[in-house]
């Protein structure tokens, strides 16, 4: 998904199935399916790898049905299409009609600038549920450099209205940092305007393309303060009208977030190439080798008995502060691509936890980032980012 972040998948309901041991997991509800990480725009805070899937390695459209049959077989309901640009894929109205015809509850998250009415219109006879389309800004000037993609906001706006003309329920995707955040207000009344369902605000998370550009997207304190307040009071006013959704950045935070509802626990998503992983950076934690949908195991033994999903499962991996700390099976730790990001070894306390020995360290820096001149931006692309031209104090 490549204009969009992910927020911790608290949301994604699990389905615990009364087994013999303790240690197995049911499968999740709901499934994110990158079928490609092709995109048109350029995000800098990008939660895709920062070695991106050709699309030469991409599943054919046959090997994605089967995995979507295989899903609806184990218990899946729900699979998000998302990328880089789901609608990238020439085959996305075959298989959501695949996914559809399986019984899958289905939802696309795009970024939206290469629909047009007809392949909507075609997607929602195909069966599509739900359309999240995501915004950088409230105004094409800044929507369009944070993209990296010119007449990008304009179509968005224009893909969202068509969205509620065919009755498509619709999600607008907010993703928030230091050079956007004062458009909050604003990118509120305009998922109003929009007629949304739902509005997520998702303020970005630091692992790979964002922690790329950290000094450029950190948010400071004052200015976090200022968008909690703007949202718990938007929620109280717009109750019974639009929902709410709000994800923090938690460098700031004293305890971490429950990352992906914990490594192995709720979630799970499949790359390009088929890599069945346990979140959608996981590839970006050397030495794990996760297995793929064109192996000869089944989805539901990759997720049940891998060793990458069994790797930091449960709580018998952590360190100390983790190991004896009363929160362990609360927040499993945080965030392991985070853990490795900043420290090298996945399996050491998220940094954002204020009992890691780095908290303090990071979050000085943070700080320091946020109060900084750098506004310039690495755009996300397959040569492995270009700088934005110009734009720098
Ligand atoms: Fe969570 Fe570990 Fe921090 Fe305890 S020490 S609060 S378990 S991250
Ligand atoms: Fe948190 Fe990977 S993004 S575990």
């Amino acid at each position: 998904m490549s204009d969009v972040t992910i927020p911790p998948s608290d949301s994604l309901a699990v389905l615990e199935k009364q087994r013999s041991t303790a240690e197995t997991f049911g499968i999740p509800l709901a499934v994110l399916l990158e079928i490609t990480h092709r995109c048109p725009l350029q995000c800098p805070y990008c939660s895709n790898p920062v070695e991106l899937d050709r699309s030469a390695k991409e599943l054919t459209t046959a090997e994605w049905k089967k995995v979507l049959t295989e899903l609806a077989e184990i218990g899946v309901l729900q699979v998000h299409f998302s990328g880089g640009e789901p609608t990238a894929r020439k085959d996305l109205v075959e298989l959501v009609k695949h996914a559809s015809d399986v019984g899958l509850y289905t939802n696309l998250i795009t970024s939206a600038v290469l629909l047009t009415r007809e392949r909507l219109s075609d997607l929602a006879d195909a069966g599509l549920c739900h359309v999240q389309i995501s915004f950088q800004g409230i105004e094409e000037g800044l929507a369009d450099r944070v993209g990296g993609y010119k007449g990008g906001h304009r179509k968005k706006l224009e893909v969202a209205r068509w969205t509620r003309e065919l009755d498509l329920p619709l999600t607008v995707n907010a993703v928030m940092h230091r050079q956007n955040l004062h458009q909050l207000p604003d990118m509120i009344q305009m998922a109003l305007d929009l007629d949304a369902d739902r509005l997520e605000v998702a303020n970005v998370q630091y692992y790979g393309w964002a922690l790329k550009n950290r000094a450029a997207l950190m948010p400071t304190v004052a200015q976090l303060d200022k968008c909690t307040r703007t949202v718990v009071e938007a929620r109280e006013r717009l109750k019974g009208r639009l929902t709410i959704d709000y994800v923090v950045p938690d460098y700031y935070a004293l305890r971490p977030k429950k990352c992906m509802g914990g490594w192995g626990r709720q979630f799970f998503n499949i790359s390009p190439a088929g890599k069945v992983l346990p979140c959608h950076a996981a590839e970006s934690i050397t030495g794990l080798d996760f297995e793929s949908v064109r192996s000869n195991h089944s989805i539901a033994w990759i997720w049940q008995n891998s060793e990458a999903f069994n790797r930091y499962r449960g709580t018998g991996w952590m360190k100390e502060p983790c190991k004896s700390c009363e929160f362990r099976e609360i927040d499993f730790g945080g965030c392991r691509c985070q853990a490795f990001a900043l420290t090298g070894d996945a399996a050491n306390t998220d940094p954002a936890c204020a009992l890691s020995p780095l908290h303090e360290t990071i979050f000085k820096q943070a700080e320091a980032e946020a109060g900084g001149e750098t506004s310039r931006f690495l755009y996300r692309n397959f040569a492995g980012g270009t700088l934005e031209s110009g734009n720098d104090a």
